[in-house]
């Protein structure tokens, strides 16, 4: 069993695609464990994005992910890490295939509604710096 990291960008909450973003998780059968609404601080934005600092949309990319609340999770399932990133879609838009979240509702390489952990080392770190352990909860989903 895997779990990874997401986050609905404040995009996302600004579009109200919170819900369709959470039912795609869970038609394919994913488990939350952990969820909250937040404003991400601009220290925590670039430790999450320590990897792209220098790069050139950095700037953009931490004034964009502290622009607004955003809503914070930990999923559980088999794999998860590569099938979350194929339901979320490509980065580039022009990569983005209908059927995937991007795909369906994003445009921009930037503003693109949702962050999922890469590999995981990422998830593992991402996890551990929007969430205690104990926010990570324990419970059956049988069906
Ligand atoms: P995310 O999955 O949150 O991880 C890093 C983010 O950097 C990515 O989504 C995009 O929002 C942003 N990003 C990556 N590449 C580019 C790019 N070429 N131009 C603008 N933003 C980018």
């Amino acid at each position: 069993m895997e779990r990874t990291f997401l986050m609905v960008k404040p995009d996302g909450i600004q579009r109200g695609l919170i819900g369709k973003i959470i039912s795609r998780m869970e038609d394919k059968g994913f488990k939350m464990i952990a969820g909250k609404l937040m404003f991400v601080s601009e220290e925590l934005a670039k430790v999450h994005y320590q990897e792209h600092e220098g790069k050139p949309f950095f700037e953009k990319l931490v004034n964009f992910i502290t622009s607004g609340p955003v809503f914070a999770m930990v999923w559980e399932g088999d794999d998860i890490i590569a099938l979350s990133r194929n339901l979320i879609g490509k980065t580039n838009p022009s990569e983005a295939m209908p059927g995937t979240i991007r795909g369906d509702f994003a445009s921009h390489a930037t503003f693109n509604l949702i962050h999922g952990s890469d590999s995981k080392a990422s998830a593992d770190r991402e996890i551990g710096i929007y969430f205690t352990p104990e926010q990570l909860l324990s419970y059956d989903k049988s069906i």
